[in-house]
């Protein structure tokens, strides 16, 4: 596992968006793993002002999201599907069919799950994976467990991941209690992982997840045994180091 600590959020953005375009640069049909939340947004912008630019092409590369809220649609307003949309790929020339985001429509939801990972697979696996990780230290909506997930599997979001979505909902009640999610299994099968953590308020949980016991208590601490883990905070987020 390699640490970078950077300036604050758009310096950990701009060298986040760097690592992505140079998998994009290197292997233009890139299968790259995407996040949504707060985190993801400075590398986003980063990324469409370089495709913006001309320097990164993403006609070929395609995408899979991490997770998506049971119950909401694609152009439900709070879905996963509608984020990625408004703040990546409208702004860059992502082919629409290659953007992959689980169905949180799906009515038979292990199916979904099911295809998912075939989908992943048949694209050839993933390359590069972003995450951020919960106050909880959920990875994708792996909440803390007795053991570590496998693949993508229906997800009970924690009293503490709900509250902490809850703003961008009107109540925290509207939050779905269920997600379909990437299993910790798929996340540690992807060849490169970049974890992004800034905020004074995940010091903590970055010192258990990066320097703690390895344990499903700790769902990110399972980082720790990846091959190709790249982690980039910002100095609140190191602070507890
Ligand atoms: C998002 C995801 C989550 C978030 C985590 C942090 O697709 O899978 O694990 O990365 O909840 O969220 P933010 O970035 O909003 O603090």
């Amino acid at each position: 596992m390699e640490i970078h600590v950077y300036r604050d959020r758009d310096a950990i953005g701009q060298a986040a968006a760097a690592v992505f375009a140079a998998q994009v640069l290197a292997k233009p049909h890139s299968v790259l793993g995407l996040a949504t939340g707060s985190t993801p947004l400075a590398t986003y912008d980063a990324l469409a002002q370089m495709c913006a630019r001309g320097e990164v092409d993403f006609r070929h590369v395609c995408t899979f999201n991490l997770d998506e809220y049971i119950g909401l649609g694609r152009q439900d307003a709070q879905s996963y599907y509608r984020f990625m949309e408004e703040n990546l790929f409208r702004k860059i020339n992502i082919a629409p069919c290659n953007c992959h985001v689980p169905n949180g429509l799906a009515e038979d939801i292990d199916a979904e799950c099911a295809a998912y990972d075939d989908a992943i697979e048949r694209a050839g696996g993933i390359d590069l994976q972003f995450l951020g990780i919960g106050h909880d230290g959920h990875i994708g909506f792996n909440e803390p467990d007795e053991s570590f997930s496998k693949g993508t599997h229906l997800a009970h979001l924690s009293r503490m991941t709900i509250e902490a979505n809850r703003r961008f909902f009107a109540s925290a009640e509207e939050v779905p209690r269920t997600a379909i999610s990437m299993g910790i299994g798929s996340i540690m099968k992807a060849r490169a992982v970049v974890l992004v953590v800034y905020g004074e308020d995940k010091a903590e949980i970055t010192a258990r997840a990066l320097q703690g016991p390895v344990t499903p208590r700790v769902p990110g601490s399972i980082l720790q045994f990846h091959p190709r883990c790249t982690v980039m905070l910002d100095e609140a987020a190191a602070s507890r180091l």
